[in-house]
């Protein structure tokens, strides 16, 4: 029995324990698990750039023993020839034992684990989800720091950031934690994220600038300003390099802050901030290829992990508006929707729509 993995909590916080305690002791005694996989292949599926997410996973795949196949640009397989989404992923995981998959769009990991015969891993998909990534993030703070009683600054584009709606809903799971988000209007966090942690009882506060929050913070989660998610170039300009944090700035906040920030880095760190010992950016994500072992070793060898239904909604006549959304550039999908009488998502991609 195997489970995608396509959203955080796909997975229980036990099993988010599990990966981050295994990927610990990988990280502690690697030659353990040299030669895990031999025999297995992963498929990487790679339609949008990546340096960190590809890299690491296979470097995780290699490290363990399988071998790997794939693409890094869509343009050199028969996507260039006018195939789609599910044709491709359907047999690429016919190959595979395991697939991640990248896409520009949000919900397309979720549309080819309809189809796969193997696994599907989301690599991140349009502006909507990066669970990997937040595996890494959990695990960089277990590892240098903690993940309760946390005094949390988001900033920068918690809008397109998918990093950020995967973190935030994650660590709003473990005890004691509290959230500033610190962005503009236009960049601010999508509100049936921001509902769901009310709901779930954390607290959450907003303000336009880093030094407001700085102060307090236990850790301080930095994002890029997603230039390929805006509409216009004009747009971009009006928002970027509004939130920079450098070495003057990171003097009035805690000995022992923990700067994190998914990569790549545009401008907003100065470069000057890469030597302080709160700068924890690049060991982050160093821990990414141990969570990504740790990952892929539990996808293929252990039974525990029960897959979620992958669609429990229904269409009711509705569509999804988000034109970013799979289902409304993939041919055959289904429109799904789950929620209540108050608030009704796209399955796929999570816009709201009531
Ligand atoms: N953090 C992250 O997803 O980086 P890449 O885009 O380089 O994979």
């Amino acid at each position: 029995m195997y489970s995608h993995l396509i959203d955080l909590n796909d997975y229980s916080v036990e099993q988010w324990n599990e990966i981050i305690k295994l990927a610990r002791d990988i990280k502690s005694n690697p030659h353990i698990y040299e030669g895990a996989c031999t025999g297995k292949i992963m498929g990487t599926l790679f339609y949008e750039p990546s340096t960190r997410t590809q890299m690491s996973f296979q470097s995780a795949m290699l490290r363990l023993g399988g071998g790997i196949i794939g693409f890094d640009n869509p343009q050199t397989s028969s996507i260039a020839k006018g195939e789609n989404l599910k044709d491709t992923t359907k047999t690429v995981s016919g190959y595979s034992d395991i697939m991640v998959m990248r896409h520009h769009l949000e919900g397309a990991a979720k549309a080819a684990a309809l189809t796969a015969d193997c696994p599907v891993v989301n690599a991140g998909d349009g502006g909507h989800l990066h669970p990997t990534q937040t595996l890494t993030d959990l695990l960089t703070l277990t590892a240098e720091k903690r993940l309760t009683d946390l005094n949390i600054g988001v900033c920068g584009d918690l809008k397109n950031g998918r990093t950020v709606h995967s973190l935030v809903r994650a660590l709003s799971k473990y005890e004691g934690n509290k959230f500033t988000f610190i962005s503009t209007k236009a960049l601010g966090l999508p509100e049936y994220i921001r509902k769901e942690l009310i709901e779930g009882g954390a607290e959450c506060a907003d303000v336009s600038s880093i030094e407001e929050a700085l102060l307090d913070l236990d850790v301080l989660y930095m994002t890029r300003i997603q230039k390929e998610r805006f509409a216009s170039d004009e747009e971009y300009e009006r928002q970027k390099d509004v939130f920079v944090l450098n070495a003057r700035k990171l003097k009035a906040a805690k000995k022992d802050l923990a700067v994190l920030h998914p990569l790549p880095r545009v401008d907003e760190i100065t470069h000057e901030v890469d030597g302080d010992p709160r700068a924890l950016y690049f060991k982050q994500a160093n821990y990414g290829m141990y969570a990504r072992m740790a990952l892929i070793l539990i996808i293929l060898n252990y039974d525990g992990f029960k897959p979620k239904p992958l669609f429990e909604g229904e269409s009711g006549g509705l569509k999804c508006a988000n034109k970013r959304c799979i289902v409304n550039n993939e041919k055959g999908l289904k429109q799904s929707f789950v929620g209540g009488s108050d608030v009704l998502v796209c399955e796929y991609c999570e816009e709201r729509v009531i």
